[in-house]
């Protein structure tokens, strides 16, 4: 210990309630203790208290630090008169070589403990893992698009040989069915790429204040028709409790939009299809449901739900979720689905609600 005293370590413990002849056992903890340990006066501007890991983390054997050193390195701002600043937050700084990851705590106003930690290795291996989470995750959406793109030009590729072989032998009836089928191959790669660029889309989202009932009878008029031609009964049920939401209203419809389609797909096979739209307001968010009476899921379903490219349809990419839920965290919201095989889905979107001023 340098520049300390035992009579103001013992004033600093006696902040604690049951400080007592256990003190001296405490010091000897501290002294010794794997984790950098700093006290600091700041009346009297002294250091208290500098731990065998202290000195060893700021490698101060040949030459110690004094107060003024100390507090510029980890208290620039405190200042003697009004003792205020970052306590309780865990910071970092630059050190030398090294990276130290530091914690400030303040005690009865006069004292300030500072915990140190050399953290350079953690954060080299931090950086090393989140490297190679990004490349593992690059590779994934490679091979998924690789995937997406070769089955359809593979079958391209397969009728296209057919009727080169075969054209002049073939009728007319077999030669429509081949471009058909080609023909087929291409929308699946359209609609790839349509679902890709909007993966991209409403990365800025232009936030605002949505009227929630003008919004939902915008949304039956674009997809009533075609849910009708399915025999789906589509119902918005109205909450006077959940009217205004903060979102952008492109990026809402895409993401709706995205969860109805959803629903109806699961719906192909039930007796009385159903898709029941509701909402309800919860603390400072609104919570938006898109419920269906539909197949449900099986929990592997459920697990992999929001991951890019799974898919359990025949012509399905697997992004429409990925990029809903993208959409509603770039909107300050989040999405929830909770499903039981065989009876349905209900998938919950919530977002900041939005006030109605005059
Ligand atoms: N309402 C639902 N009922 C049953 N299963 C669902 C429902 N919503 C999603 N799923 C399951 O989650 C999978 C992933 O959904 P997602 O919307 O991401 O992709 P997709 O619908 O398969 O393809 P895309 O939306 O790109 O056309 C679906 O293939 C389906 O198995
Ligand atoms: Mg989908």
């Amino acid at each position: 210990m340098i520049d300390n005293t035992q009579e103001t370590l013992l004033r600093a413990c006696s902040a604690y309630p049951y400080a007592s002849g256990w003190t001296c056992i405490y010091i000897d903890i501290l002294e010794n203790i794997d984790l950098g340990l700093l006290l600091l006066d700041i009346e009297h501007e002294s250091v208290v208290l500098q731990n065998k890991s202290a000195i060893s983390i700021l490698e101060l054997n040949s030459k110690p630090m004094n107060y003024s050193e100390y507090k510029l390195l980890f208290l620039p701002d405190v200042q003697r008169s009004s003792i205020t600043g970052d306590f309780g937050i865990s910071q970092s700084l630059h050190y030398k070589d090294k990276l130290l990851g530091y914690t400030a705590y303040i005690i009865h106003n006069t004292f300030v403990w500072i915990l140190i930690r050399d953290i350079t290795e953690k954060a080299r291996l931090e950086s090393i893992a989140a490297e190679i989470n990004t490349m593992d995750n690059i590779k994934y959406i490679f091979s998924g698009i690789r995937h997406e793109l070769g089955n359809p030009i593979n079958s391209i590729k397969m009728a296209l040989s057919v009727l080169k072989t075969k054209l002049d032998t073939c009728s007319r009836d077999t030669i429509t069915e081949y471009v058909d089928r080609i023909l087929k191959e291409i929308s699946r790669v359209e609609y790839l790429l349509k679902s890709l660029k909007s993966f991209g889309m409403f990365d800025n989202p232009n936030i605002q204040k949505i009227n929630l009932s003008s919004f939902f009878n915008n949304f039956i008029s674009l997809t009533a028709e075609d849910l009708q031609k399915k025999g789906i009964d589509l119902r918005i049920i109205p909450n006077a409790d959940a009217q205004w939401i903060l979102a952008d209203p492109r990026a809402l419809q895409h993401a709706i939009l995205n969860l109805v389609t959803n629903a109806s797909d699961a719906l192909e096979e039930s007796l009385n299809p159903t898709i029941k739209i509701g909402s309800e307001k919860r603390d400072d968010m609104i919570w938006i449901h898109v419920e269906d009476n539909g197949c449900g899921m099986s929990k592997e379903v459920c697990d992999n739900l929001f991951k890019p490219f799974y898919t359990t349809k025949p012509f399905g990419t697997g992004l429409g979720l990925t990029i809903t839920k993208k959409m509603l965290t770039k909107m300050n919201g989040s999405i929830e689905i909770n499903s039981i095989k065989n009876r349905g889905t209900r998938a919950t979107m919530k977002l900041p609600e939005g006030h109605y001023e005059e």
